[in-house]
C-alpha cells in the first residue's frame, strides 16, 4: 500500500505539471519503502539527486506557465519555490556531512511539500488557469455573436 496516494483533487493542469508531480509522489513512496525496509539511509542520498534535479526543472516550467498566463501572485509562489529548494540543498549538505536523519526529515519535508504547496499553491494557479480558460472561451463566443 502506498504510503501517499495521487489525489484527483490534486490535478493542475491534466499535463506535464501534474506528471512532475506525479513524479514526486512515486519518489515520495519510494522513499517509505525503502525507510519501512531498512534502507532509507541507503536510498537517500541518490533520491535527493533526483529530487532537486526534477524539482528544478519542474519549477522553471510552473513558472514560465505562470508568466505566460499573467499570474497575479507569481512572486509569492516562487519564494515557496525558492524556500523548497533550499531546504532540499540543506538536506544533501547534511547527508554529505554524515547526518543520519536525513531521510525521515526528507520524508516530512515532501509531505508537507504535497499537502500544503501543491494542494493549496499549485491548486490556486489552476483555479486561475481555469478562470483564464472561461474567459477565452466568452471571449470567443461573444466574437462568434458579433458576426
Ligand atoms: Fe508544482
Ligand atoms: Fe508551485
Amino acid at each position: 500500500m502506498a504510503y501517499f496516494q495521487w489525489g484527483n483533487d490534486m490535478a493542475i493542469d491534466n499535463g506535464p505539471i501534474d506528471q512532475d508531480h506525479q513524479l514526486l509522489v512515486e519518489q515520495v513512496n519510494t522513499l517509505h519503502t525503502a525507510t519501512a525496509e531498512g534502507r532509507g539511509h541507503e536510498v537517500v542520498g541518490s533520491l535527493l539527486e533526483d529530487i532537486i534535479r526534477d524539482t528544478l526543472s519542474h519549477i522553471r516550467h510552473e513558472e514560465q506557465q505562470m508568466e505566460a498566463l499573467g499570474y497575479p501572485r507569481l512572486a509569492e509562489h516562487k519564494k515557496g519555490h525558492e524556500r523548497f529548494v533550499a531546504d532540499l540543498q540543506q538536506l544533501r549538505q547534511r547527508y554529505h556531512a554524515g547526518a543520519i536523519t536525513v531521510a525521515a526529515q526528507l520524508s516530512w519535508l515532501l509531505r508537507d511539500w504535497l499537502s500544503i504547496h501543491i494542494r493549496r499553491l499549485d491548486k490556486e494557479l489552476a483555479r486561475f488557469i481555469l478562470k483564464k480558460q472561461r474567459q477565452g472561451h466568452a471571449k470567443a463566443l461573444a466574437l462568434a455573436h458579433h458576426h
